[in-house]
């Protein structure tokens, strides 16, 4: 396996719990200096495949690497080069955040000085020099994704695992984890970051690798990925079933793809690429014409449009929801 490039390379990786095999034959190929997405659906592999190529725990089949050392014969070496941040922080709640960093500092045997200048760089790199001081049980969910992130930084690993950083965020806190990430990437460090959004990848990384019950299902850039999908689409929901047609004829016409309609839901839903332009023609259209429109919006492809695409079946979670 040549590991040119790469920062992380895994080839048929086996994983088994009993009788489940967490990973099945899973791959993945991540280039230096970049963020490689891992997208996928709950109980997919994620953590496992992270855990692994962190060394946290052993494989049962197959081989990886992270800069060039194998994670079970050099599990040593590849440790003193990679950071890792779980879904759930680490940091101390009745500390400030200055303090979390000056005692991770201390733990990784920086001394006294360089600990406290190290912590008093991240809190500057990750926006928290105002809030430093306060007690983290103070903060706020995306202020301590990013302590958790800065925590992972303390010795600049060249390759950082994030796993679900802004899983149960909200969108504000979830942009902030962002702008943390790309200043991350942008001082050099490649990282392999987990998520159950599309959209998370498509911001973040420059290539995605979907994973479905443990094995890769794709490799593509962001854009690969969300031409296979079909981008953006405009979404109509009509109160009579009888007004379907009239909708499927005034969406066919901003759309540059085939309009799809579903009789129960009362739903016309079709590709477009100048989404707002697309959006206030139908609803102009659908108001002029009478038609009774429940709710209309503009629709971007989640991470269940990309596996019904993929693999012809929805994410085990939605089926279970749609079930229940
Ligand atoms: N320690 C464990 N013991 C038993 N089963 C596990 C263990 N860890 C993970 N699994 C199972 O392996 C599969 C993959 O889990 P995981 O890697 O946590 O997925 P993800 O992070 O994508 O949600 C799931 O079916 C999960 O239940
Ligand atoms: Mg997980």
């Amino acid at each position: 396996m040549k590991d040119d490039g790469y920062a992380v390379r895994a080839e048929g990786l086996e994983k088994r719990y009993g009788e489940k095999r967490a990973l099945d034959g899973f791959d993945l190929a991540v280039r230096a200096g970049t963020v490689h997405g891992l997208l996928g659906p709950n109980g997919a592999g994620k953590t496992t495949a992270v855990r692994i190529l962190s060394t946290l725990i052993r494989l049962d089949g197959g081989r990886a690497t992270v800069g060039g050392l194998d994670v079970e014969r050099q599990a040593r070496e590849v440790r003193a080069r990679i950071g890792l941040t779980g879904q759930y922080a680490a940091v101390d709640e009745v500390l400030t955040g200055r303090q979390n960093l000056e005692m991770f500092g201390r733990l990784f045997h920086l001394g006294g000085r360089r600990a406290k200048a190290r912590a008093a760089e991240l809190l500057e790199q990750f926006d928290l020099t105002d809030a430093a001081d306060k007690g983290v049980g103070d903060y706020s969910g995306g202020m301590r994704r990013r302590l958790d992130l800065a925590a992972s930084m303390i010795l600049t690993p060249a390759v950082l695992f994030l796993d679900e950083p802004t899983t149960g965020l909200d969108p504000r806190s979830r942009g902030e984890v962002w702008d943390a990430v790309r200043a991350l990437v942008a001082g050099g460090t490649t990282v392999l970051l987990t998520t159950q959004y599309l959209e998370e990848a498509d911001r973040l990384a420059s290539r995605i690798t979907v994973i479905d019950r443990g094995r890769s299902i794709a490799d593509d850039t962001p854009d690969g990925l969300k031409n296979r999908v079909g981008g953006d689409r405009v979404e109509v929901v009509v109160a009579e079933r009888s007004d379907i047609p009239r909708v499927v004829k005034v969406v066919a016409r901003v759309s540059d793809g085939e309009p799809e309609s579903d009789e129960t839901e009362l739903r016309v839903h079709a590709p477009v690429t100048d989404r707002v332009t697309a959006l206030t023609d139908v609803a102009r259209t659908l108001q002029d014409e009478g038609v009774r429109v429940e709710d209309i919006g503009l629709r971007r492809p989640s991470l269940d449009d990309v596996f019904l695409r993929l693999t012809g079946h929805r994410t085990e979670t939605t089926e279970k929801e749609a079930a229940a």
